[in-house]
C-alpha cells in the first residue's frame, strides 16, 4: 500500500536512495571484478617443455630461449630459474652472457637470478616458478 503523502520530494529521496545504493553494488562489482584479475596471475598459463628439446639444459650452467622472451636457466641438478628478459626500466630485451643480463638500451644490469645489479632500473627482472619432473625430464613453467 502506498504511503498517503508521497509526494514528488518524496520520490525523488526515494530515487536518489535507490541510486545510491545501486552505484555502490556495482562498484564492489567492479572492485570483486579487479581483485579476482589480480588474483588471477600467477595462476595462468602452464608452459611445459621437454628437456630432451633444449640440450642446453641438460648441464648445470645451462639455458635456452623458451619463448622470445623467457629464458630457462638450470641452476643446479633439479633446479631451474625462468625469468622474463624484459627490462624493467623501459623494456627493452635484456642480454644473457652466462653470468647475468645486460640492457642494451640505457645499461641496467641483472645477476643470473634477475636481480638488478645497476640501475636505472630498479626492479627484478619478472621470474616464474618452475617444477622439475624427473621422471618425464620435463619442466613446468608457470607463465
Ligand atoms: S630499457 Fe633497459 S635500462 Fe632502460
Amino acid at each position: 500500500m502506498e504511503p498517503k503523502n508521497f509526494n514528488r520530494r518524496d520520490f525523488l529521496k526515494t530515487s536518489f536512495k535507490t541510486f545510491a545504493v545501486g552505484s555502490l553494488a556495482l562498484s564492489a562489482l567492479d572492485v570483486k571484478k579487479i581483485l579476482a584479475s589480480e588474483s588471477l596471475e600467477g595462476t595462468g598459463i602452464q608452459k611445459v617443455i621437454n628437456l630432451a628439446d633444449y640440450p642446453e639444459l641438460g648441464s648445470v650452467g645451462g639455458s635456452a630461449m623458451i619463448t622470445g622472451k623467457v629464458i630457462v636457466i638450470r641452476t643446479g641438478g633439479s633446479k631451474f630459474i625462468a625469468l622474463n628478459i624484459t627490462c624493467t626500466h623501459k623494456k627493452c630485451d635484456t642480454e644473457f652472457d652466462g653470468s647475468g643480463f645486460t640492457c642494451p638500451c640505457h645499461g641496467s644490469t641483472y645477476d643470473k637470478n634477475g636481480k638488478v645489479t645497476n640501475g636505472p632500473a630498479t626492479k627484478n627482472l619478472k621470474s616464474y616458478k618452475t617444477s622439475f619432473n624427473e621422471a618425464d625430464n620435463t619442466l613446468t613453467i608457470n607463465m
